[in-house]
């Protein structure tokens, strides 16, 4: 089954609190939130205060997405705050295993990602630790960007290295999801999508962009 996972970066961030309701409303299970700290990625933004306050708004899993340099020094913030899940970058922590194992004994669910440039190699010992694993399709900072394509081999791979180990981790893609590129990464093997510009835009409503995301991978 494919999850769509609505990332509220590319929502108004004047009605961040609309945004997430009307995913929900739209019967998505998550939404991802991106949190930059300028330094990992250009971006700055969002908070465990935007998190806190998303909370008591919705249900659904509050899934945060940590573009943060050293993500272990803000894992229990971002866990009070209301996170169901968080997601670090491998090449952000000075100790995957340990940000991934804190994550967990914190009672929420661990996710790892790495960037298109990084090697399935470097988180292959930690896959055990991991919930979800999330492959970048962009390299991360902004919304609106263009699907790398080469990173479906990838997906293919990490969808073979689960499975050798009998793995339930769910695989993630992030950056340029749409109606185009969403059929390509589901035959990869990817089981959730998470989806900015294609699902918060002006073309149509949050409903509507997530059924024609669905519709894309029947
Ligand atoms: C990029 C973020 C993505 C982004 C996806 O740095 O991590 O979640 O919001 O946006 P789109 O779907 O517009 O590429």
């Amino acid at each position: 089954m494919v999850i769509i996972e609505p990332s509220i970066l590319s929502a108004d961030f004047a009605h961040l609190g609309e945004a997430a309701k009307e995913a929900e409303a739209a019967g998505v299970k998550a939404i991802q939130i991106d949190v930059m700290d300028g330094r990992f990625v250009p971006n700055i933004n969002f908070g465990p205060g935007v998190v806190a306050s998303l909370r008591p708004l919705v249900k659904i899993t509050l899934d945060v997405h940590l573009m943060i340099v050293e993500p272990e020094r803000s894992l229990t913030m971002f866990t009070e705050a209301g996170a169901d899940r968080i997601i670090v970058h491998q090449e952000a922590c000075i100790n995957v295993h340990r940000a991934l194992e804190s994550i967990r004994e914190l009672g929420i669910e661990a996710g790892v990602t790495i960037n298109p440039g990084t090697p399935l190699s470097t988180i292959e010992e930690v896959l055990d630790l991991a919930d979800l694993v999330q492959i970048m399709t962009v390299n991360p900072g902004f919304g609106g960007q263009k699907f790398i394509h080469s990173q479906i081999d990838k997906i293919r791979r990490l969808r073979q290295m689960l499975d050798e180990r009998n793995s339930r981790a769910l695989i993630a893609v992030d950056g340029g999801i749409d109606t185009e590129t969403a059929p390509l990464v589901v035959n990869a093997g990817a089981t959730v999508l998470v989806a900015g510009s294609s699902i918060y835009n002006s073309s149509g409503t949050v409903a509507q962009n997530v059924n024609a995301l669905f519709k894309s991978i029947r």
